[in-house]
């Protein structure tokens, strides 16, 4: 094939560079992978009301969440042991994230140490800031943080501190994983990570690894033995109250717990279910969103992940409400395909797509997107 021209193709692409295992813990959902299928599906569903002759030849991709400047309204998702695709792992997300101006959220079970990452998407920022001679950039620090709360809380404490110090604007608390959803393909091949890659974040600190567990999935175990299942809303408040970067819920799919987050204090809410990979038939995440926007949309930023290939996808989500969109597996198939250079294209492919989504709408600016563009069949 040539070069892969679309998201789509990118994960046609994908399974030459990857490990069977890798492979299956990547693209796998929970149990029959309703939800994983019905993220896509949903999208899909919703068909666009395109406004004409408006006056499109200058377009602005733009806008600001927590009092952040971004680029374009679209982050790369908190995805594990991005080491499985490339050597570089979550360093090469984290330069091409950059490069292209999208937010990476980098997850608590990276494969390189949260340290190392920061330094990779600043320094490669500074040299495209070299480059662009005259050009400000505003962007303060382009990569979140996101947690899992470990039973062991001052493990937990460690690591957001070391986030803080280490620059990353945002933490996003994922909330949808008490214990692991049942991936029957990682059950299968007892996913484990192969010999000589590990826990970065975790590792050094407390030498947590994952195990082998006969028959079974081994981050499953490591839930089970490691993850808090006790939290609640009130742990969201013990969290803020040992950080000064804003806190975001990752994982919520009803207005009634958006509207519970911002009354504990979060400063954002991303829509998601895990991409599919925790309950399964849960609903799918562009389904949930309009109840939530509904409910905290005037006061916080939502978000969302799960299912978003095409411009137009993003579209939908931004006129149904959302601030802006994350984009999970196929970062990963970029990065699998070609390194920095397979993630800068996967960005930008899905930027340019928005781009002429917007044009052919009648959008020129993401504030232009509204709820009237789009129609959602009952
Ligand atoms: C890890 O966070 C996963 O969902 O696999």
């Amino acid at each position: 094939m040539n070069q892969p021209i679309n998201l789509f193709e990118y994960e046609a692409l994908a399974p030459q560079y990857l490990s069977p295992m890798a492979l299956d813990y990547y693209a796998s959902g929970a149990w029959d992978e309703v939800t994983l299928r019905d993220n896509r599906a949903a999208f899909e569903q919703i068909k666009l009301r395109p406004r004409m002759l408006v006056d499109v030849s200058q377009r602005d991709l733009s806008t600001q969440i927590l009092d952040q400047s971004l680029p374009i309204p679209i982050l790369v998702a908190p995805m594990a042991f991005q080491c499985l695709a490339n050597p570089e792992g979550e360093l090469a997300t984290a330069r091409a994230a950059a490069e292209v101006g999208a937010i990476m959220v980098l997850s608590t079970m990276s494969t390189k140490p949260l340290e190392a990452v920061a330094l990779a998407g600043k320094h490669r920022q500074q040299e495209k800031g070299k480059k662009a001679e005259g050009e400000q950039t505003d962007i303060q620090n382009p990569s979140w943080f996101q947690l899992y709360v470990h039973r062991d809380r001052t493990l937990t404490r460690r690591l957001v501190e070391r986030a803080e110090a280490a620059g990353f604007s945002a933490l996003c608390l994922t909330v949808d994983a008490p214990v692991l959803g049942c991936r029957e393909r990682d059950r299968r091949n007892q996913f484990t990570l192969p010999v000589g890659m590990e826990l970065a974040n975790l590792a050094t600190m407390t030498g947590l690894e994952i195990p082998k567990t006969a028959g079974e999935s081994g981050l499953l175990s490591y839930f089970a033995q490691q993850i808090d299942p006790t939290l609640t809303w009130r742990d969201l408040e013990w969290l803020q109250s040992i950080t000064t970067l804003p806190v975001l819920v990752k994982g919520i799919l009803r207005g009634d717990d958006a509207l519970k987050a911002l009354d504990h204090g979060a400063k954002g809410i991303i829509v998601s279910n895990h991409g599919g990979r925790q309950l399964d038939s849960a609903i799918a995440s562009i389904d949930a969103l309009p109840e939530v926007v509904a409910a905290v949309g005037n006061h916080l930023p939502v978000l969302i992940d799960g299912g978003i290939r095409r411009g137009t996808d993003v579209l939908k989500a931004l006129a149904l409400g959302a601030s802006a969109v994350l984009v999970g597996r196929p970062v990963l198939w970029g990065l699998a395909v070609a390194g920095v250079a397979g993630v800068r294209h996967v960005l930008q492919l899905l930027r340019d797509e928005l781009d002429i989504a917007m044009a052919l709408s009648g959008c020129t600016k993401v504030k232009d997107i509204d709820r009237s563009l789009v129609k959602i069949k009952d």
